[in-house]
C-alpha cells in the first residue's frame, strides 16, 4: 500500500501530467525507457493475458520516414473537417519539416495481441502507466494516435519490427520537455451520485 506522502505524490503527477509537443535535443538514457515499461506492464490487464509487446525506437530517420508516411495521409483526411484549430494542423503538414513526432528522440510503440479481445483497453491503460511514470522521473510524452497510419504501410510494418500477430494501440513519444504549454483544463466532471 502507498503512504499518505506517496500518495500525494501520484496524484500531483496525474494532475500535472501534459502531452509535451517540444522537446530538447536531448537523448533519453535506455534505463529510463526501461523503468517506463516497466511501470506500463504493472496496469491492469482483462484475465491477465498481459497481451502487449514494445517496440522503442530511436532511429530518427526511421521516425522521420514513419512521419513523412502518415501526414499526406491525415492531410487528406482531415482536409474536408471544418472543424476549429484544423487549419493550423493542415498547415504544419504540409511543411516539410514538420514531425507528428515532435522531434522526440524516442517512440514507443504498445502493440496488443490481435488474437486477446481486450488487447487495445489493456495497450491503452499500460500506455497511460507509462505517461505518469515518465512524467513523474521529468520526462514528457505524448500518445500520438495519427501514427497508427503505419499500420496501413507493410514495409513500415517491417522496418519497425511489428509482428503480424500484433498491433499497434499505443504509438508514445518520450523526451526531456522545452519549456512547457500550460495543461489543458478540464470540465468539470458530470456525477450521478447513488443515492
Ligand atoms: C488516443 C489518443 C490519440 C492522440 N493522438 C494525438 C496525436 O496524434 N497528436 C497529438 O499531438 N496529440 C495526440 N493526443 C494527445 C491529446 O491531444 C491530449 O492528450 C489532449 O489534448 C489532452 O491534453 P493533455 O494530454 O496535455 O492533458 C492523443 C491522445 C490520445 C489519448
Amino acid at each position: 500500500m502507498v503512504t499518505d506522502t506517496e500518495a500525494i505524490g501520484i496524484f500531483s503527477v496525474i494532475r500535472e501530467r501534459r502531452s509535451v509537443r517540444d522537446y530538447v535535443d536531448r537523448d533519453l538514457p535506455d534505463e529510463a525507457l526501461r523503468a517506463i515499461i516497466a511501470a506500463g506492464v504493472q496496469a491492469p490487464n482483462a484475465l491477465g493475458l498481459q497481451p502487449w509487446r514494445f517496440v522503442v525506437v530511436k532511429d530518427r530517420s526511421l521516425m522521420r520516414r514513419a512521419s513523412d508516411y502518415c501526414k499526406p495521409i491525415l492531410a487528406e483526411k482531415i482536409g474536408g473537417e471544418p472543424r476549429p484549430g484544423v487549419e493550423n494542423f493542415l498547415m504544419a503538414l504540409k511543411d516539410p519539416e514538420y514531425s507528428i513526432f515532435y522531434n522526440a528522440p524516442a517512440l514507443v510503440l504498445v502493440l496488443g495481441a490481435r488474437e486477446v479481445v481486450s488487447s487495445a483497453i489493456d495497450c491503452a491503460l499500460c500506455a497511460e502507466n507509462m505517461m505518469l511514470a515518465a512524467w513523474a522521473i521529468g520526462i514528457g510524452s505524448c500518445w500520438v494516435g495519427s501514427a497508427a497510419l503505419i499500420q496501413q504501410n507493410p514495409d513500415l510494418l517491417r522496418a519497425l519490427k511489428v509482428p503480424d500477430d500484433h498491433r499497434i494501440v499505443a504509438p508514445l513519444i518520450f523526451g526531456y520537455p522545452a519549456p512547457l504549454q500550460p495543461k489543458p483544463g478540464r470540465r468539470e466532471p458530470q456525477i450521478t451520485w447513488i443515492p
